[in-house]
Order: C-alpha cells, then structure tokens, then sequence
C-alpha cells in the first residue's frame, strides 16, 4: 500500500548546521496492516511519516502509494492523490472557531459534493466515531479523547486508504488511549483502511501493530513482526523499548540495587530467555537441567499477550560447571530461543 524506496530527508541541506532527518530508509506497508514505527525523540519519525503524503518533500528518495509513484506527481494530481491519505496527530489540530460537524465537513467543502449528502456523511462518521451528540460543540468543549475522535473522523471524511497517526495518543491519559487504539483497531478491521502508527510507547506497538520498524537517528535500525520483535530483539534499543512494557524488566532495578536475589556465586549467570511460544518454558527449563547437568534457579516467569499471541519470559540464575553453562546456551541459541545476559560470574 505504502512504498519508501531510499527516503532521506536534510533540513538546511546546505548549511554547516544541516540536519539529517531522515537517512535512507526503504520499507514497505502491506495493504490491511496496521504498521508501527517507533523510536525517540528526534529520531526522524514524523519527519518520515510526511513523507508518505509529501508534506515534507523528501530530499531523495521515491514514495509510493498504492503503486503511483507521488513524488512524480504535478502538485494537482497529488491534492487528488493525498485524499487516499488521512492524518491525525497528536495536538488535534482542529480549528478552535467551527463545530465539531464542520471540522468534521471541512474537507468536503468544494468538493462539489451536494450540502446535504455532506451532512449526511458528517452525521454517519460522528455515529462511526460515538460522538453523536457533540455535532455542534466546539472543540474546546471536549476532552483531549472526545477530540481525537473527531479528529479521525475528519480524516476519514474523503473515505482514504491509509491513516496516518502521529503520536495519536501520545497527549491522552492510559485509559483514553485504550479507547482511542481500540478505535483504530476498528477501523483497521472493519473499514480494512491501512494504518501507520508514529510512537515513542511500546505498549502502543504491542496493543495493535502487525509489523514494526525502529527508528533511531535517521534510520531504521531493525524491521519485524510484533511477535518476532517481542522473542527476538535484535538491537540494544529494540530491548530498551521492550523493558518498557515487560514485567521480566523488573528483574534490572533489582539488579541495579544489588538486592541479595540477584547475586551470583562465582561460574553463575543471570539470564532473561524469550520464547515465541508460552508453553514451551516448563519442558525447556526441565530438559536443560537433566542435559547439562545445570542447576536452574528461577527468578520470575511472565506470560505477555502480544497481538493476541501468548508469549513467555523466564529471568533465572544457571549455577553448573563452565562447560554445562557453555552448552546449556548453545542449546538455548539452536531453540532460536533469546537469551539476554544481565549478570555474568563466569569469569569472577
Ligand atoms: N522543519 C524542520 N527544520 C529543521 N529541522 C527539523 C525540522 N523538522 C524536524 N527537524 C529535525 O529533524 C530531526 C527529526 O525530527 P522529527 O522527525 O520530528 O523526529 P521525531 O518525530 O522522531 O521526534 C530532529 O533533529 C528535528 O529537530
Ligand atoms: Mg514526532
């Protein structure tokens, strides 16, 4: 659906204090799926995303959609083509002096559609989005949740293929950034528009994206699906990010503080394994202790719903001889099992 073939982005390209935004990033968007992109502060995340409808020119770079090539459109085929194309962010943006219906009717204005199919369809998306009875509140008589969901309304107002969401629910509190997701995943469901999630907020990721890249300074630094992503992180800020979601993270400050539960005798390791799989933890662990000769000390166990896989997480301590810990991690890493090392005591 969306197609970013060798994207940079610099701001003040010719000036010492140039800033590359953007640095080569190629990925694809498949139709129907709700794809993530997440990263830090700065990381050229909403750059890349106006990208894709070229409000933000890319500095090289071509962009796809829906297999016509935008950036070799005239500017007149590109305000047709951008219809396919809705956005919302994370400040609103509505226009504080109209209602929420003629937020809503905006983009439908000169459009040649007659008034009352508008109102019409402005009613049928306030239904969609359960704010019927704000039709003629202004904006600044909603909650931030009450105006994201007109501002999603708005965008699906030219009925686009691809919603764009920028930080969506980055200003909203847990519970109305449920709300807002569970939207999404509605829309993405049953309207079958394809989505692309900006956010700084693994839970975010975890709750509805099918794929995801990581971005940091520029470029996308790792590509998966959610899953995948969750049992095998590739990159140190892929775990960075998941230790914000995950319960196993608790085992770091424990660490940190040195409490009497994660200290080693001297050949230990404290490890945190991943499984794709939550029911393989309990036949893993049992095994490696007979195999190797191993005795396993279990520290916490965690079962994880991501995209609606279960999925499970074990921080325990390896007490054996070298060569049992040697083999017990090989035979870790031909399970394709993710094995984190957070204390190591073999050399101590
Ligand atoms: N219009 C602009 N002019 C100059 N620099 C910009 C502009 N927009 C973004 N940047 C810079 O580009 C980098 C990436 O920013 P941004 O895409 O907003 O990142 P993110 O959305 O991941 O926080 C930052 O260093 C930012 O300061
Ligand atoms: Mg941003």
């Amino acid at each position: 659906m969306i197609s970013l073939e060798h994207i940079s982005k610099t701001f003040g390209a010719n000036r010492p204090d140039a800033v590359h935004a953007v640095r080569d990033v190629s990925l694809r968007v498949r139709p129907g799926e709700i794809y993530g992109i997440i990263g830090y502060s700065g990381a050229g995340k909403s750059t890349l995303v106006r990208c894709v409808n070229l409000l933000e020119r890319p500095t090289a770079g071509k962009v796809f959609l829906d297999g016509v090539e935008l950036t070799a459109l005239k500017e007149s085929e590109l305000r047709l083509a951008r219809k396919k194309i809705g956005m919302i962010f994370q400040q609103f943006n509505l226009l504080a002096g109209r209602t929420v219906a003629q937020n809503i009717a905006m983009s439908l204005q000169y459009s040649g559609i007659p008034r009352a199919q508008i109102r019409e369809k402005v009613k049928r998306l306030l239904e969609y989005v359960e704010l019927s009875d704000k039709a003629n509140a202004w904006p600044s008589q909603l909650s931030g949740g009450q105006k994201q969901r007109v501002a999603i309304a708005r965008a699906l107002a030219n009925d686009p293929k691809v919603l764009l969401c920028d930080e969506a629910t980055s200003a909203l509190d847990p519970q109305t950034t449920q709300s807002i997701l569970g939207l999404l995943q509605r829309l993405n469901r049953e309207l079958g528009i394809t989505i692309v999630v900006i956010t700084h907020e693994m839970a975010v990721i975890k709750k509805i994206c099918h794929r995801v890249a990581v971005m940091e300074n520029g470029e996308v630094v790792e590509e998966n699906d959610v899953i995948s992503l969750f049992a095998d992180p590739k990159r140190q800020i892929t775990r960075d990010f998941l230790r914000t979601t995950s319960n196993l993270s608790g085992i770091y400050p424990l660490v940190e503080a040195d409490a009497p539960i994660t200290r080693l005798r001297p050949g230990d390791l404290l490890v945190l394994m991943r499984y794709g799989k939550a029911e393989v933890s309990q036949p893993l662990i049992s095994r490696m202790t007979k195999q190797f000769d191993l005795e396993i000390n279990i520290l916490f166990g965690d079962l994880e719903i991501i995209s609606g896989t279960p999925m499970g997480g074990t921080v325990a301590i390896f007490h054996g001889a070298p060569e049992a810990i040697a083999g017990a991690l090989a035979f870790l890493d031909s399970e394709h099992i993710s094995v984190e090392v957070i204390r190591d005591a073999r050399e101590a």
